[in-house]
């Protein structure tokens, strides 16, 4: 249902520095712990539909590791090419050591 929160996975699997791939829905969905701050995004590259969990990921971003596209964890806007669209965001949160998703 949209605007359902669902649980994902608890905080402990996602260390700082990590990021974990999860399905919530159909949808593919990598949450990200950047410096201690979470963030669920899309784990499809806008550019070829590469998935993104074994990019290498920055304070700010995750790098698409097939051709070196970077997306703003934050707002999902590319950064550099080739990818010009960007990839969707989701609200998350932390209730009871879980982290949960909103899709
Ligand atoms: S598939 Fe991600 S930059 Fe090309």
């Amino acid at each position: 249902m949209p605007g359902t929160y669902t649980r994902v996975l608890q905080t402990s699997e996602v260390p700082v520095g990590t990021k974990k791939a999860v399905d919530v829905g159909g949808k593919a969905i990598l949450i990200c712990n950047s410096e201690n701050k979470l963030h669920a995004v899309s784990n499809i590259c806008s550019h070829a539909n590469e998935t993104l969990e074994c990019g290498r990921m920055g304070r700010t971003w995750i790098a698409c590791p097939t051709h070196g596209a970077r997306f703003e964890l934050a707002t999902g806007r590319a950064m550099n090419p080739p990818a010009v669209r960007p990839i969707k965001t989701y609200p998350v949160r932390v209730v009871d050591d879980w982290i949960e998703v909103e899709v």
